[in-house]
């Protein structure tokens, strides 16, 4: 038998799984780490932190297991996308990294859309040009940090870092290269025309592999550090979103995924190239080679449940502990009792702006009916509703670029209540599952090692052998009907309020 490791570098920890070939769980083991928020929307960590939470995990993973590290044939890494990693000439870093949720960067945007032009950065880089993505974060180090700059070689997105750390390799994979806006999407490699109109250093960025070849071996401290063995390969990987694909089975065209998590994500698989020229989705390169994603993201998905639960559901809190049980069951069950529509109340999830579909940073939150007859519970439904009603709305650009959405997986900490599901199940007009496994990125990634390593011959190939669909939601056409008035009347709202939301940015 043969065993693979996936490491997944997340923002809050890294948790590392040792599986079996064909999936299981034998090992797991995180390391939690801090974020670093130095002024308002500024959200720093410390590479450090991640090479040794990815080396203490490894270490634990093996040590717990048993395993003949002989007979570990392959590592994986996935990792918070767009963080910026710069290197000197020694190889130490320089600063610390300026991560994914950084929001200091709007002036750099400006900068970069004017240098390549607002049309051309949507057709090389399929994205218009984005705070959290790592190109304005390499101005801004440039235009805020000149010594810092002057001494930058390499620049490096975060499992890059650890790849390095682990194999001497300064390399990337196609997923994640895909968010730094310096990579040519349809082509698959670095853009020449954007990084000379910016004037960044090619040399500086690392060579760009296909999400499963095997990028370089473990070096023989790190793999002492780690209980492994010298010479082990580590694949490209990918970021977390197309890493959490693969360990969903999302690898063929029909495929999709919705993830909610802080924020929400739906996740489309594609064959060909589809670019939104209005910028409203993410088209990045997936882990599939010669294949692409297409991602809506909404910013409050998660997030607003618990703004909820925080500020609202202490009782719940104290009810759940006494009785043992998760308070989010608890809340999901109560607001299973209020019908569709929370009895006319719908709310808006734009806690924290909102990209998909409006890329409005001032879109604000919002209830939009309260009345007199309203309760606590109306207004939880309300909440889970408006975030199914914003990934629907995510769904729907997906559609207009013409791709195939017919089987989707839901997943993250939301995908596991069943109203939930069945609110998307309801509002997609199509079955809904989740998979047995919950490892997603980690296993995904392991997937990606398995196919490195030759265990299998390709990843769609390695999906079919790993994955196993466990429940499966079918839309109810009667709450279809009912939803989609609600939903047309979602959409109305934020636009008829947009000039409101930007006046109240100003005060
Ligand atoms: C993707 C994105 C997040 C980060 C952090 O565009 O911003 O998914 O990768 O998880």
């Amino acid at each position: 038998m043969a065993y693979l490791i996936g490491v997944d570098i997340g923002t809050s920890g890294t948790k590392t799984v040792l599986f079996d070939e064909i999936g299981n769980v034998i090992a797991s083991a995180t390391v939690e780490y801090p974020m670093y928020q130095p002024k308002n929307g500024y959200a720093e960590q410390n590479p450090a932190d991640w090479y040794n939470a990815s080396i203490e995990t490894m270490r634990a993973v093996m040590a717990k297991s048993g395993v003949d590290k002989t007979q570990v044939k392959g590592i994986g890494l996935s990792g918070q996308m767009h963080g910026l990693v710069m290197l000197d000439k020694d190889y130490n870093v320089i600063r610390p990294s300026i991560i994914w949720c950084d929001q200091r960067t709007a002036a750099e945007c400006d900068e970069i859309t004017e240098k390549v032009g607002a049309q051309r950065l949507i057709e090389i880089t399929a994205n218009p040009a984005l705070t959290g993505f790592t190109a304005s974060k390499i101005l801004w180090v440039r235009n805020n940090e000149p010594e810092n700059y002057a001494k930058c070689r390499y620049i490096l997105l975060p499992k890059d870092y650890v790849r390095f750390m682990l194999t001497g390799e300064i390399a990337t994979e196609v997923s994640d290269a895909s968010g730094m806006q310096l990579l040519d999407i349809p082509n698959r490699c670095w853009s020449d025309e954007v990084l000379s109109k910016l004037d960044i250093d090619k040399s500086m960025l690392g060579k760009v592999y296909e999400s499963p070849e095997v990028t370089g071996q473990l070096t023989e401290k790190a793999a002492q550090l780690c209980g492994l063995e010298k010479g082990t390969i580590v694949v490209g990987g990918a970021g977390d979103n197309a890493a959490a694909a693969v360990g969903t089975g999302v690898v063929e065209n029909g495929k999709a995924f919705t993830t909610i998590g802080t924020s929400g994500v739906v996740f489309a698989h594609t064959s060909d190239i589809t670019i939104d020229l209005k910028g409203r989705v993410h088209t990045f390169c997936c882990a599939v080679p010669n294949c692409w994603h297409v991602m809506g993201v909404t910013q409050g998905a998660g997030l607003s449940l618990k703004w909820f639960r925080d500020n609202f559901c202490n009782a719940e809190k104290e009810t759940a502990k006494y009785m043992g049980v998760d308070e989010y069951y608890l809340m999901d069950k109560q607001a299973e009792n209020v019908p569709i529509g929370a009895n006319r109340l719908l709310y808006l999830p734009y806690l924290m702006g909102e990209r998909t579909p409006h890329l409005d940073p001032n879109a604000r939150g919002m209830f939009f009916g309260l009345s007199a007859m309203h309760t606590k519970r109306d207004m939880l439904r309300a909440v889970m509703e408006g975030v199914a009603y914003s990934l629907r709305d995510c769904l729907e650009v997906c559609r207009q670029m013409n791709i195939d959405i017919s089987d989707m997986m839901a997943c993250g900490g939301g995908g596991a209540s069943p109203l939930w599901r069945q609110m998307l199940a309801d509002l997609y007009n199509c079955p809904v599952k989740t998979v047995a496994s919950k490892e997603g990125p980690a296993l995904g990634v392991a997937i990606l090692a398995s196919v490195g390593a030759k265990v299998y011959d390709s990843v769609p190939q390695a999906c079919s052998a790993i994955i196993k669909t466990d429940k499966v939601q079918n839309p109810v056409e009667t709450n279809s009907i009912e939803y989609e008035k609600y939903y047309k009347l979602y959409t109305e709202i934020y636009p008829a309020i947009k000039e409101q939301c930007a006046k109240l940015a100003q005060l």
